[in-house]
């Protein structure tokens, strides 16, 4: 069991990275990646939300938790 999801607050607006390697602890991409195979999801908010990000790796629906690190 892997761990759960990160949570993210983004503003309406707002552009992001998405952390898909698992290594950023915020959820936000922040370079750690390199080295890996993956990459970052760019995502644009397009309300003010609250995202919850795998911190597993294992979602089926990148970047965003599907209850994987459950299973
Ligand atoms: S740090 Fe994880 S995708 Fe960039």
């Amino acid at each position: 069991m892997g761990s759960g999801p990160i949570e993210l607050c983004v503003k309406a607006g707002q552009k992001i990275a998405i952390c898909t390697c698992g290594k950023s602890e915020d959820g936000r991409c922040n370079g750690s990646h390199v080295g890996t195979d993956k990459l970052p999801v760019i995502y644009d908010a397009q309300k003010d939300e609250t995202l919850y990000v795998c911190g597993c790796t294992n979602t089926c629906g990148k970047p965003f938790c599907d209850g994987s690190h459950s299973k």
